[in-house]
């Protein structure tokens, strides 16, 4: 996250931790003036118009609670507030999504036993390790006012894991729209990959599809859901435009793969004609998650000025690792039609399957 001209490592398990953007330095936690009473989780949503900042997070213990969070955009003052978790039970809760009026937390019955949690913070077990799949148990959908951050509606769909959101967006009947990268296969078999990373496969069952679910918050139901753009490949990490987080949308961008393994492509998904298109990596080389850079032109008074009403007019900016070589490399393609722009060879490899965040020097 970059907030007030600093950057920060976010992780679900504690707060903000304030990086030198220079140097990688490791600096101080940030607590926003002991405002913080949670964990700070790691996909934060600021609002594009109304510049606020949402997140939710963790505190974490015998009794642990759920806290919604919404930072203003003047005073950047902190509000809070906690919410109970579906099932009274930990709930495995890594993204959400903001409409002009809501949050909407996804929350997956993927979920800790009073029982283990009183024995993880014993030290007997990690919380990690700890959360189990309830066979029995629906997936729910959290909608919550961002005005007050009260609850307006729990709206309970079929068992789904996921770990993000994409987007979402409010319709004009009052319904709401979330586009979901959902697991094509259980659960505990992707957590158990990433148990032993190095020594595990990544099967097409552990690659996501995406999913919209229409969501009618007056009668507490989902209308519909269904799988986007039948063409498009398996896959996670779908970013947007954020100038339309929260907004209507029509463009999805993902790295994608089409057989066990890891990302060997990009993909751009056209909501609007369900049609994708693809960009193939060279062999050897895997693709993470991507950041969409809107393009800007020189506008009268010369200052590069962002085009926000083109939606598919930008840079995708990402990181590939090249096996070949065993560095990483900053690859930037075309949004509108994914041609290859650019490329930098770094003299290293980064860590796969980083997040990616974009800062502009200002300076
Ligand atoms: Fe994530």
């Amino acid at each position: 996250m970059y907030y007030k001209n600093q950057l920060y490592a976010l992780c679900e398990g504690g707060p903000p931790i304030a990086i030198n953007l220079t140097t990688l330095e490791t600096q101080s936690k940030y607590t926003f003036n002991q405002q913080l009473k949670s964990a700070f989780s790691s996909h934060p949503k600021q609002d594009p118009e109304t510049k606020e900042i949402f997140n939710l997070g963790i505190s974490f213990g015998i009794n642990c609670e759920l806290y919604l969070m919404k930072i203003n955009s003047t005073d950047n003052s902190l509000f809070t507030k906690p919410i109970p978790f579906p099932e009274d039970l930990l709930a495995f809760i890594h993204d959400f999504a903001i409409t002009e009026k809501y949050m909407i937390i996804p929350v997956s019955p993927y979920y800790v036993s009073q029982w283990d949690l009183i024995k993880s913070v014993m030290g007997f077990n990690t919380v990690g390790n700890s959360f189990k799949w309830y066979n029995n148990s629906n997936s729910h959908f959290i909608i919550v006012e961002k005005d007050t951050l009260d609850i307006k509606s729990v709206i309970e769909v079929p068992p789904f894991s996921a770990y993000h959101v994409c987007n979402a967006y409010d319709n004009i009947d009052g319904s709401v729209s979330v586009f979901i990268a959902r697991h094509k296969g259980p659960r505990e078999a992707l957590e158990n990959t990433f148990r032993n990373i190095l020594h595990s496969e990544f099967t097409q069952n552990m690659q996501c599809e995406m999913v919209k679910y229409d969501l009618d918050i007056n009668s507490n139901t989902c209308t519909t859901s269904k799988v986007v753009a039948s063409d498009a490949k398996g896959m996670e990490f779908a970013v947007i435009n954020d100038v339309f987080l929260g907004r209507n949308f029509r463009y999805i961008y993902s790295p994608a793969v089409s057989a066990p393994g890891y990302f060997n492509h990009y993909q751009k998904i056209d909501l609007l004609t369900e049609k994708s298109i693809f960009y193939d990596l060279p062999a050897g080389c895997y693709g993470n998650e991507a950041f969409f850079v809107p393009k800007k032109h020189k506008a009268e008074t010369n200052k590069d000025v962002a085009s926000p009403c083109n939606e598919d007019v930008g840079y995708l900016l990402t990181c590939i690792y090249n096996s070949n070589s065993h560095c990483s490399e900053m690859l930037i393609l075309d949004a509108t039609d994914l041609s290859y722009v650019g490329s930098a060879k770094l003299p290293h490899h980064v860590p796969y399957s980083f997040h990616t965040l974009f800062v502009e020097n200002t300076t």
